[in-house]
């Protein structure tokens, strides 16, 4: 096991590369189980989840070929092997897995996903689309077990908008038999990339991107290659380090409209932001501004920048509130930052953060992915040495943190945890 460590307060500065879209890849790799000749995905990040899913791919039968940023994935030989435990237990986005199984297979049993622990996620909106579908579906020990004679397209409306769902009914239908309609999708770019992979396979999709999306049902995909979109929320992970430590930084390779609302927010705080091309240039402000911000469905800020943004609040002068309109308990990140010496408090959905003060590092514990994000952000930022533990969380999302830090000027590096530190972690 293996702590991160940070010593902050040193000024950032250079150009920084933005892999592919984590939340697009994580549904991508299910998405090539459709297939009947093999799917080639280029631009991938290096991060765990990506060969988790890999992993779970050779599980039922497949062949994955991963060389640095590009998967092969050969799913001729797949079969509706049942996956109630094991892998699919380590990642969310293995409910992907149920989509593009029932899909393909018009059978699958998926154990119920893990992923970042952010209060109830539950996966009811999926559900209601697979019956919708003609599936039947159950919950036995843990594990959702799905069924159908013949999959038939129909109409959908989500009650909550939900990224999952969308994509899911989305793997679901595209080989159903007729019309599927989903209303009240969700619109997040990832939609629209995962909609592209299926065309590029020969799905026929329209509306992607926008509330309503319409799938009629084909014979059968074939293989394709697909370049993943640019990771919003890695990009915004650094342009939010930048307002905060850099004297000048470039994020490269970043689609400027899919960070709009951070940018917003971070102009309003004083930030300087230029956009040009596929890059956005940002120097940092030691005379930052407090603001509101509440997280929203895509195209409104996005909940999984809220974490690494009230890092930066703490360096405003001023109060600033922050409210996560789409998870309840997304703040376990706050009392790390308090550690730290930061001036935080939730209220309900709602976190106050008095900002203006020097935050001092810390050990620390990353409790999920975007808490470890904000602790990162953090230790950047504090005076003297931050220790990360949970550094799995942040592995999962950030593929090559630290040489990317490491080229900005920060000073960070890995040590292994042993001894006693280890023990109190393994017993907690
Ligand atoms: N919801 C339901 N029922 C459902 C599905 C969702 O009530 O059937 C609720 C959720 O509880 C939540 C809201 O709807 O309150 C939105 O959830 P959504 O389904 O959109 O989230 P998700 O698909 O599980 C993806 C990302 C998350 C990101 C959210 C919101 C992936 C693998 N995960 O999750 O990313 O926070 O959308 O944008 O795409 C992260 O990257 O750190 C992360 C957690």
């Amino acid at each position: 096991m293996e702590k991160l460590l940070i010593e902050g307060g040193h000024p950032l500065e250079g150009k920084v590369q933005i892999s592919g879209a984590k939340n697009s890849a994580v549904a991508l790799i299910p998405a090539a189980i459709l297939a009947d000749s093999p799917v080639t995905i280029d631009n991938l990040p290096n991060i765990s989840d990506v060969e988790t899913l890999a992993e779970l791919l050779e599980e039922i039968g497949g062949k994955t070929e991963l060389d640095r940023d590009t998967l092969v994935i050969h799913p001729e030989n797949m079969f509706a092997m049942p996956l109630p435990n094991g892998r699919v237990k380590k990642l969310r986005a293995s409910y992907y897995m149920m989509g593009a199984m029932l899909g393909k297979f018009k059978k699958a049993v998926i154990g119920l996903p893990g992923g970042c622990n952010l209060g109830p996620r539950p996966i009811d909106q999926h559900i209601k689309g697979f019956e919708a579908l003609g599936a039947k579906v159950t919950n036995e020990h843990g594990a959702i077990y799905l069924q159908a004679d013949e999959l038939i397209g129909s109409r959908i409306y989500l009650d909550v908008v939900s990224v999952g769902a969308t994509i899911n009914i989305m793997l679901a239908a595209v080989l159903a038999k007729g019309k599927t309609t989903i209303e009240n999708a969700a619109k997040e770019p990832e939609i629209i990339d995962v909609a592209t992979l299926l065309s590029s396979m020969g799905a026929n999709i329209k509306g992607a991107g926008t509330n309503v999306i319409r799938i009629n049902g084909v014979e059968s995909l074939h293989g394709c290659r697909h370049s993943i979109i640019p990771d919003r929320i890695e990009a915004g992970t650094f342009m939010i380090l930048a307002a905060a430590m850099g004297k000048s930084i470039t994020v490269d390779n970043v689609i400027s409209d899919h960070v709009e609302s951070l940018s917003a927010k971070l102009r309003e705080m004083g930030v300087m932001i230029e956009e040009k091309d596929d890059q956005i240039f940002i120097s940092g402000s030691n005379n930052l501004k407090p603001v509101d911000v509440k997280t929203l469905v895509y195209p409104g800020f996005p909940t999984d920048l809220q974490q690494p943004f009230t890092s930066l609040l703490t360096k405003a002068e001023g109060s600033s509130i922050i409210t996560d309109t789409i998870y309840n308990a997304r703040f376990k990140h706050i009392d790390e930052l308090r550690r730290m010496g930061a001036n935080i408090k939730v209220e309900g959905r709602s976190a106050l953060i008095n900002g203006g003060s020097t935050l001092q590092g810390a050990k620390v514990r990353a409790s999920d992915l975007r808490a470890g994000a904000a602790l990162v952000v953090a230790g950047l930022m504090g005076n003297g040495v931050t220790e990360i533990t949970g550094v799995e969380h942040i592995d999962r999302g950030y593929g090559g943190l630290e040489e990317k830090l490491k080229s900005l000027g920060a000073k960070v590096w890995r040590e292994n945890i042993t001894g006693k530190e280890l023990e109190e972690i393994q017993n907690s």
